[in-house]
């Protein structure tokens, strides 16, 4: 492989150890284990009535699997799923609609009052938490308890995944081959990545240095805009950098113009996430935009994701961005693992 430029001081296990001072990296690093051990914890009985539309409510590390489960099913011919971030749920999802309430903590608010609307129109519900008052609301038939301790995007793979189970147990989308290919994926992909690695061979530290001191933006083709969207989200939360996603084909309908004309393109540090099975339109429009546009940035940098299943392309590329997440962090001399301004928007709210 060529070797990687840049991010040399990553090489410095105890550097890492001293920032990273609650080990969001080896949280990270547990990944495949959290997809395996996932896909065994034991699963509601749901009947075998397909539903045709899925909501899932949530927000933040909580939604997120609601995005990835739904770019899953694109590819498969399952239900419709929507991503509900909100107080209020559309007034289309309806008795015949499976909702999903997940909240990692059960005590986030947009979702408990999803949760009661849903209740009230008599929508099939499973709560996922890891307590909560989603927990206490909620039938104890129907609720996925997930263990305790962790920050709720660093659980991501244990809220995905059981939702993947459970339309697999009624029948709507397999699953089980799927989740297997993806955890041996990830497990390649955590030795590739792991702090021992040298920058010189270790993309996610070559990623971090390459985003370090610039605005990082983060492109990709339609499946993977989940994945893209999850990149800028690791970067707010853990390295808490401003940070920008956006999606081909749409963006060279409009972000295109502007990269031509706005001198803020060189202050850009760009990662654009390819995806093995993209369209070719989709692939010979990432190689025009860059000639047109995207090579005015700082740097840009193209990250593939690996495997044949949807789920195994998503979390191969996600676990890229989560790592250099860390890595920008521990540049950047902050702790990756601490919200705090979210905890105190929560006390504020609740108070
Ligand atoms: C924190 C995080 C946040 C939370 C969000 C919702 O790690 O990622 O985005 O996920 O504030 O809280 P929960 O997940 O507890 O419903």
């Amino acid at each position: 492989m060529a070797s990687l430029a840049g991010g040399e001081e990553l090489d410095d296990s105890e550097l890492i150890r001293k920032v990273d001072a609650s080990d969001m990296l080896g949280v990270l690093s547990s990944m495949p284990e959290q997809v395996r051990k996932a896909y065994a914890l034991p699963r509601p009985r749901l009947g075998t009535s397909k539903p045709k539309l899925v909501a899932v409510l949530g927000m933040g590390g909580s939604a997120i699997g609601g995005d990835l489960l739904g770019a899953c099913l694109l590819e498969k011919k399952g239900p419709q799923v929507i991503v509900n971030r909100d107080y209020r749920i559309p007034e289309f999802v309806g008795k015949g609609a499976l909702v999903f309430a997940v909240s990692y903590s059960g005590n986030t608010e947009e979702t408990l009052s999803g949760f009661g609307q849903a209740k009230k129109r008599g929508c099939r519900i499973v709560t996922i938490s890891s307590g909560g008052k989603l927990q206490q609301l909620g039938d104890p038939a129907t609720h996925i308890a997930l263990p305790k301790g962790l920050q709720p995007r660093a659980a991501v793979a244990w809220m995905l995944v059981p939702m993947l189970g459970m339309l697999e147990d009624i029948g709507a989308a397999p699953a089980r081959a799927d989740v297997e290919e993806a955890a041996q994926i990830l497990e390649g992909i955590m030795k590739e990545l792991a702090p021992s690695v040298p920058a010189s061979n270790n993309i996610s530290k070559a990623v971090a240095a390459q985003l370090h001191g610039a605005f990082p933006m983060i492109f990709s083709g339609p499946l993977l805009a989940p994945v893209a969207k999850r990149w800028r989200t690791q970067l707010n939360e853990n390295a808490k950098m401003l940070a920008r996603d956006d999606v081909l084909p749409e963006m060279d309908h409009n972000d295109l113009v502007a990269w031509s004309e706005d001198p803020m393109a060189a202050r850009c540090a760009i990662i654009l996430l390819r995806d093995t099975a993209e369209h070719p339109r989709v692939a010979r429009r990432m190689e025009l935009t860059r000639r047109l546009g995207l090579d005015r940035a700082r740097s840009v940098r193209e990250v593939s994701s690996r495997g044949r299943g949807t789920l195994a392309r998503l979390l191969s590329s996600m676990a890229v961005g989560d790592f250099a997440s860390v890595y920008l962090a521990v540049l950047r001399g902050v702790d990756p693992t601490p919200v705090r301004v979210i905890e105190e928007l929560k006390k504020e709210l609740a108070g």
